[in-house]
């Protein structure tokens, strides 16, 4: 088919009528030539449907590759365990992060163990990524000097990590101080070290002192430096007296395959799983590629969710050396979600959410692990900025909408509040945190850009004026007002998602609400009216200064001491709750825990965050079951839950049973069901970005 003149439109606009007329004359055959071509062009197609989509199933990657690794299909590569790469996972990436060269063991990344020297340099050729700036991922890389060896006489890609027999001071062994990245020359030549203090208290101690080595799997630690017998300290995923044993449950659903039933598991290394030939992904789930002939058509009949099996080197469950580093389930959601998610993809179905076919799907779910490298104080952006260089150049769906319809996790306390500061890129995907504050000043360095000090000091008024309103509250300083005032959520296109419970809630979810959710216990008794239990700090950004302004109240005003309030600001039993009526769900450092606790617990929550989005606003209505007060009226809370009715407070209750399950992950409880609303809180980001978000240029 011949490429056919367009008209001009912008050329018709500003023409007179006759010069229209003159026009249309003038063109009347060439249109009716296009109609008829039209008209040709459509038949010839309808009598012979090109496929859109083509489906491929098998392998094509090196042979070997699914001895040690996984062939993906999608990118045609070979999918390795971290530490490991080429065709047929056949080398170490980082082999100086060993302790052997024999054995199939994983790396040694971390910051517990001596090391070699060039153990870090190898990491930094992963988890630096060379964009601006080193940004490196991996604690053991931040500028810190320490002290590593290397081995005397061996080229730097045949050194390993391993600490011969006779200890720190074998002649071998050559000790260097200061920091790795900066080379060889930068560091200064040290006299080996006596001994090395663990972070568990125990002295490390060579391998062979361990039993059977902790199969290269962990570090030998003693009880003095001297030790002849030690104890292994294995890394994580591995447990037993010489980490024989890998923990399976630590990938998604342990490798199974997901719903399909019956397929063979793969194996689980280090949140990795190695699948069955055939097969790959996070859970062992996928088994299909698809290309395309149209390009990215994405469906816009219903939710066709595509989530990426991105290459370990690029992201992946990262832990330290020791097992010290034990995650807070609290902050787990995003393996909760993705858990129930993968469970949820079916093969070639149409009527699952998640789609093998990217080149139909309209939403891109890039699963991160980004608690695992920021903990929760920490904003993930750095490893966002670093996953999202390698979708950008790796995989056409990112640009098609400049990652528009890209899904991103960020669990740590305060969420991604950064955005505004980084490149336009970043602004854009869909982020997904439990931290919905949303200021509504515009980002201070906005202020600062356009130089217009009258605007800040306005700003700054507007702020001031607001705090003259509160009663009771210590002063805000320009720390707090800062942090208050970052824009860390923006509600239409971003997803508040609920956190995991703690483990107390989940026995007592039956008694509250009898076995089926549907009744609301009236026979226990709940005694107090209010109930608080938890830390308060000094610094007013902490739970913007809510907590610090009840304990105050709660010692000065006659009003707020009574003995059916309980406030506690050590930690008291939060069973309490099951014995109230309305509980404190306050904020802390960025989002709070008591909200889920509460709605357990059967307590209706009082929700004193101000400007703070909370956890599924858009699809659960939380005026059915909570209490919303701002802190202007704080003081005035003993005569607000006063005024509520018994009535009143019946229907929150009936609300609460209505909604609790919508605060459970299904992995946690059985009958939960955070992860139905997150993915129709999802949909609605859809629906958003397929109208709004399109108005605005795409870079
Ligand atoms: C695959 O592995 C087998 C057995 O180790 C070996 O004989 C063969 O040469 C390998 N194939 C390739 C292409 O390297
Ligand atoms: C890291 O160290 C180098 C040199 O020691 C220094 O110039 C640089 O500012 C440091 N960077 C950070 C982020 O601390
Ligand atoms: C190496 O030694 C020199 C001289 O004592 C000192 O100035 C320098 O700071 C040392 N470098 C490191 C990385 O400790
Ligand atoms: C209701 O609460 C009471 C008191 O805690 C408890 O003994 C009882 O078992 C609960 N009822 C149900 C149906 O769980
Ligand atoms: C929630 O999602 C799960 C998993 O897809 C599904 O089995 C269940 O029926 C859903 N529940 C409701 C109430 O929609």
């Amino acid at each position: 088919m011949t490429h056919l003149p367009m008209f001009d439109l912008r050329a018709l606009e500003g023409h007179t009528a006759a010069a229209y007329s003159h026009f249309r004359q003038d063109r009347a055959w060439t249109i009716l030539l296009l109609i008829y071509a039209l008209i040709i062009c459509t038949y010839v197609h309808g009598l012979k449907p090109a496929p859109r989509f083509l489906r491929h199933v098998g392998p094509r990657c090196h042979e070997n590759c699914t001895k040690n690794g996984n062939c993906n299909g999608d990118t045609g590569k070979c999918d390795c365990s971290f530490g490991y790469e080429g065709p047929a996972c056949e080398s170490r990436s980082m082999p100086a992060c060993h302790t052997s060269q024999k054995t199939r063991s994983p790396p040694q990344y971390g910051t517990w163990s001596l090391k070699n020297c060039n153990c870090f340099r190898q990491l930094a050729q992963i988890g630096c990524p060379p964009l601006g700036d080193r940004e490196c991922l991996y604690q053991a890389l931040w500028n810190v000097s320490l002290a590593c060896f290397e081995v005397d006489g061996v080229p730097p890609e045949q050194q390993t990590s391993d600490v011969p027999r006779d200890g720190f001071s074998h002649p071998s062994l050559r000790w260097y101080w200061g920091q790795p990245l900066l080379g060889r020359e930068a560091m200064n030549e040290t006299s080996p070290p006596k001994q090395h203090l663990l972070p568990n208290g125990m002295y490390q101690l060579p391998l062979d002192a361990c039993p059977k080595r902790c199969n290269e799997r962990g570090i030998c630690g003693g009880g003095s430096p001297s030790d002849m017998q030690g104890t292994c300290i294995c890394m994580a995923s591995y447990k037993g007296k010489s980490c024989e044993t890998a923990a399976q449950e630590d990938c998604y659903l342990s490798c199974s395959g997901g719903s399909r039933a019956g397929l063979p598991s793969g194996t689980c290394i280090q949140g990795f799983c190695h699948c069955p030939p055939g097969r790959w992904g996070l859970a062992c789930t996928r088994d299909e590629y698809y290309t395309s002939n149209v390009g990215w058509k994405p469906s816009y009949a219903s939710l066709r969710i595509f989530v990426y099996d991105l290459p370990q080197n690029v992201v992946h469950m990262r832990t330290d050396d020791g097992s010290g580093q034990t995650q807070d389930a609290m902050y787990l959601a995003e393996q909760a979600f993705l858990s129930q998610l993968l469970a949820d993809s079916a093969s070639s179905s149409s009527s699952s959410v998640v789609t093998q076919n990217p080149w139909e799907a309209n939403l891109f779910m890039v699963p991160t692990w980004s608690y695992w490298y920021t903990s929760n104080t920490v904003t993930p952006v750095r490893l966002f900025r670093h996953v999202i260089q390698y979708l950008r150049t790796n995989f056409p769906y990112w640009n098609e909408l400049g990652g528009r319809n890209h899904v991103l996790w960020a669990v740590n306390d305060r969420g991604s509040c950064d955005w505004h500061h980084l490149e336009s890129d970043l602004h854009h995907p869909i982020l997904v945190t439990h931290f919905g504050q949303a200021a509504r000043l515009p980002p201070l360095h906005v202020m600062l850009n356009t130089e217009t000090l009258e605007a800040l000091e306005r700003r700054r008024q507007s702020i001031r004026k607001v705090q003259q309103m509160l009663t009771d509250f210590r002063e805000f300083n320009h720390v707090d007002l800062y942090y208050e005032n970052m824009p860390c959520y923006r509600p239409e296109k971003d997803v508040v998602v609920v956190p995991i419970a703690p483990g107390w809630v989940y026995p007592v979810i039956h008694t509250v609400y009898g076995k089926d959710h549907q009744q609301y216990n009236r026979s226990m008794s709940r005694p107090y009216t209010f109930f608080f239990s938890g830390g308060i700090r000094t610094e007013m950004m902490y739970s913007q200064g809510v907590r610090q302004a009840i304990a105050k109240m709660q010692q000065e005003r006659s009003t707020w001491n009574r003995p059916d309030f309980l406030i506690r600001t050590a930690g008291f039993p939060r069973a309490s709750m099951m014995q109230s009526k309305f509980c404190l769900a306050p904020s802390g450092w960025g989002w709070g825990i008591r909200l889920v606790e509460a709605m357990a617990a059967g307590c209706v929550p009082v929700i004193v965050q101000d400007g703070i989005y909370q956890y599924l606003w858009d699809v659960v209505p939380y005026d059915e079951f909570a209490v919303r007060v701002s802190r202007r009226s704080l003081h005035r809370l003993p005569q607000i839950l006063d005024a509520i009715t018994p009535e009143q407070l019946e229907a929150l209750q009936a609300g609460l049973t209505r909604w609790h399950r919508a605060f459970l992950y299904g992995t946690v409880h059985p009958d939960g069901l955070a992860y139905n609303f997150t993915l129709q809180s999802l949909r609605r980001r859809l629906t958003n970005m397929w109208s709004a978000h399109y108005r605005r240029s795409l870079n």
